[in-house]
């Protein structure tokens, strides 16, 4: 597949063709696959790479088992999951053999007094992922739009469900602005456009006020206007406050998206995720979908998360202190700009002329430390990483390593003594 991706040097764009194939040790041009057992693994699954989070992949590919590594290339609460929704999940094994409620209905009611919003206007599935791909069948859009750089889900669902997709790439070299205009302009030639805040993976967070223009082109032309608030619960409340679009959910063109797997961190369990719209849109989800798709100690666990305001309390407190204390290291581990985030993440851009993500990536994971390469990311190309915030003794252990890698692909000495140029054409630029 070919791409059209900012250059490096922030000057215009280049065709790139098929991401390169740090994700996959087959040949390129046979996608970003890798099947286990041609190479004396575990009977010839074919293995699909799409996201950070891979252990199993990564121990094949290292050479570590899965629990050895310290994962900052997927983005969950480094908190781990609250205690009391363990000891629930646990607790509602004793219901194994029996079906879930098919709809979730407790868990429905509680979450939408949680959000305050009606329970009918909500609707639960295995994460959120399915409900992104639930949401494109069901309604079939001819055009989807993707506001870019994204989760690659909502590109997938989309070409899944034969869908025509224009990407939107917002620019690294301004910030990830939007530039409002075009679009409106965008997003009013199609039937459903996708829009994260805060976005992943850059970490920016928009404000209401932009994305309330947005709705208005989108509903003008009939469409939808899906908004994924997965990372929003990372935010501080004032930030929140001015960014979350949940107190209009039932409002006609708009579609929320959040999960417990980030927040709560029980990805593994595939904590429950869940849609916001219309009561006819949600009425029409609920009919057209299977039904146990939120099993029994996963709906346990996200209960148990809703009474706990104490861990929300301190996941917002403590993870803006380690992302504030993780992004200052990162500006001195290497010749690395650290776009401001929002979330529990950050991306970081390589200098120009320096090695590539892949080859950052793949030196931290000799070490065991797994970061996300962005190269797959659509409008980023290979100069770009996303680290996930973990704990601050984590984090050292990341920068420390980081320093080291850096070193090592680079060639050259440690970066604090690299001082920091700029090209006259704007593009940023590192001096050895
Ligand atoms: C922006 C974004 N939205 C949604 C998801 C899906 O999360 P889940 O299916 O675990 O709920 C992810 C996962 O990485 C994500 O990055």
């Amino acid at each position: 597949m070919a791409y059209r991706v900012p250059r490096r040097d922030g000057v215009g764009e280049e065709t790139q063709v098929d991401p390169p194939s740090l994700l996959s040790p087959c040949p390129p041009g046979e996608g970003s696959s890798v099947t286990e057992g041609g190479d004396g693994g575990e009977g010839g699954v074919r293995r699909l790479q799409f996201h950070g989070g891979d252990l199993v992949w990564a121990s094949r590919r290292y050479g570590l088992p899965p629990g050895r590594f310290l994962d900052f290339s997927s983005s969950v609460n480094p908190l781990g999951p609250p205690p009391a929704a363990l000891r629930a999940a646990r607790a509602a094994l004793r219901r194994a053999a029996y079906y879930p409620d098919p709809f979730s209905g407790a868990l429905r009611r509680e979450l939408a007094a949680w959000l305050g919003i009606g329970p009918d206007l909500l609707t639960l599935g295995n994460g959120s992922t399915e409900l992104i791909h639930h949401l494109v069948r069901c309604r079939s859009p001819r055009r989807v739009t993707v506001v870019s750089p994204a989760f690659s889900e909502y590109r997938r669902a989309a070409e899944a469900a034969g869908c025509e997709v224009e990407e939107f790439p917002l620019s690294p070299g301004d910030g990830f602005a939007l530039p409002m205009d075009a679009l409106v302009s965008a997003a009013s030639r199609s039937e459903m456009t996708f829009f994260c805040n805060p976005a992943s993976p850059s970490g920016k967070l928009y404000s209401r006020t932009e994305l309330l223009s947005l709705l208005e082109a989108c509903r003008d032309a009939g469409g939808l206007l899906v908004v994924d608030e997965s990372f929003m619960g990372f935010c501080p409340d004032r930030d929140r406050e001015r960014a979350t679009m949940i107190h209009l959910a039932g409002e006609e063109g708009l579609v929320i998206i959040s999960t417990f797997t980030k927040l709560f961190a029980l990805a593994g369990l595939r904590g429950p995720g869940w849609l916001a719209g219309t009561r006819g849109l949600v009425g029409e989800l609920e009919e057209k979908g299977f039904p146990w798709r939120v099993n029994v100690a996963a709906e346990a666990a996200a209960r148990a998360c809703l009474g706990d305001e104490g861990y929300l309390r301190k996941t917002r407190a403590r993870v803006g202190a380690w992302r504030e204390e993780l992004a200052r290291g990162l500006r001195e581990a290497g010749p690395f700009r650290v776009f401001p985030g929002h979330a529990n993440y950050l991306l970081l851009r390589l200098p120009v002329e320096g090695p590539q993500a892949v080859a950052v990536v793949e030196g931290m994971g000799r070490r065991g430390v797994l970061v996300r390469s962005c190269h797959d990311f659509s409008g980023l190309g290979e100069g770009f990483i996303r680290v996930a915030v973990r704990r601050r003794r984590e984090n050292m252990r990341l920068l420390r390593l980081l320093r080291e890698t850096w070193c090592e692909v680079s060639g050259r000495g440690p970066s604090r003594s690299a001082p920091v140029t700029r090209k006259v054409n704007g593009g940023p630029s590192w001096a050895s």
